[in-house]
């Protein structure tokens, strides 16, 4: 997507040294900053402490990461090193191991003089399948919006409700839940977005950065505000993404979703996940029992970072001394709170048939 008229992906390998650059998160939405990561432990590091962040988007990384260590050492060694070390750095979204099970897989039957080369060409794969994939999703989804739009008296807005950051910087490009709304946008369909602020990252404020670049009204909202836009028929439709879906149609994303499904389901809005395929997780069937959920950071929540008066990054407490503080990143959406799962093949019910229907390939390998 564009940013200042110029196009960008999330993360890339630049053509003129090929390097692996990335869009530095951490100073979004007020600076944009491009970062080089190159040694294991700036690609550890990038996922970890949120450089880079997204289900899609750790994949991709974690895949570039074991292309640029092949190229330093090549060896089973130093493959099941990188693979052990990366696969450590954050717990929930599966597409981190997706990504790098499917680099060690590949890698491993090869001579170790021909993996440099072939991971980086896997890597540019992973990246390229997740454009093409987000963009299809954006297809589908739109198809939703245009319904919706259809009933509407014509100029009115179709109003979404988001939460999180499932934008183009969560994935390489176009973003799960934020596609169908780009994808609208592009075929004239007016939106109004409400856009939860998503404590303690805030993660609410990528997505209204993206959304007004690219010219969608859109409101920052607190996370408190959903049910009540909701009780007074204000939100036609929620669109969320996911970090582990299981295959009975569990969905683990941001801390937070849970709440807001439970606020759609009660006043009879639709309540839809952007899915792509990567992030189903066909080993697990019990979402609640079997996903595991990070705890971040005290400070994450104990303190809060914006933007200061003189223009630089502050970060402020606003917890008393000696209070505890809890900070569970994700909880699970149970299937039965989700009317549908905006897949790149289609649209399907959270469910093991709805899954397995769209994707019979994948659900028959498990
Ligand atoms: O902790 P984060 O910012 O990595 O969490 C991101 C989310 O929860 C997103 O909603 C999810 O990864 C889907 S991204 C397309």
């Amino acid at each position: 997507m564009k940013v200042n008229g110029v196009s960008y992906r999330s993360i890339w390998r630049d053509a003129s040294d090929g390097a692996v650059r990335i869009i530095d998160q951490r100073w979004l939405p007020h600076d944009f900053r491009i970062a080089v990561l190159d040694s294991l432990d700036d690609f550890a590091a990038a996922i970890r402490d949120m450089w880079v962040r997204g289900a899609p988007l750790i994949g991709a990384t974690a895949a570039y990461g074991v292309a640029v260590q092949m190229a330093r050492d090549p060896s089973d060694a130093h493959l099941d090193h990188v693979h052990a070390v990366l696969n450590a750095t954050r717990p929930t979204a599966i597409n981190l191991a997706w990504a790098l099970n499917r680099c060690r897989a590949a890698l491993r039957p090869l001579h170790a003089s021909d993996r440099a080369g072939a991971a980086m060409r896997l890597a540019d794969a992973i990246a390229d399948e997740d454009v093409e994939i987000n963009r299809r999703i954006g297809e589908h989804g739109l198809g939703l919006i245009r319904e919706i739009a259809a009933a509407k008296p014509a100029g009115e807005p179709v109003r979404l409700l988001t939460h999180c950051n499932a934008g183009w910087i969560a994935t390489v490009d176009w973003g799960t839940a934020t596609s169908p709304m780009y994808h609208a946008a592009e075929a004239g369909i007016p939106l109004q977005v409400w856009v939860d602020e998503t404590r303690p990252r805030n993660q609410g404020a990528l997505t209204a950065w993206e959304l007004g670049s690219h010219g969608i009204a859109h409101s920052y909202i607190t996370d408190n505000a959903g049910g009540h836009l909701m009780q007074h028929g204000l939100v036609d439709m929620v669109i969320t993404g996911t970090d582990r879906t299981t295959a009975t149609g569990d969905v683990c994303n941001k801390i937070g979703t849970y709440l807001k499904a439970l606020a759609a389901h009660d006043n009879g809005v639709p309540f839809y996940v952007a899915l792509p395929s990567p992030t189903i997780d066909w080993t697990v069937a019990d979402g609640l029992r079997e996903i595991p959920i990070e705890d971040r950071a005290a400070t994450e929540v104990s303190h809060v970072q914006g933007r200061d008066a003189a223009g630089g990054i502050a970060s402020v407490e606003v917890t008393p001394a000696g209070s505890g503080v809890a900070n569970p990143a994700f909880d699970v959406t149970p299937a039965r709170l989700v009317t549908g799962l905006i897949t790149e093949r289609g649209i399907c019910p959270a469910s093991r048939a709805g899954l397995a229907g769209l994707f019979p390939e994948l659900a028959s390998a498990e």
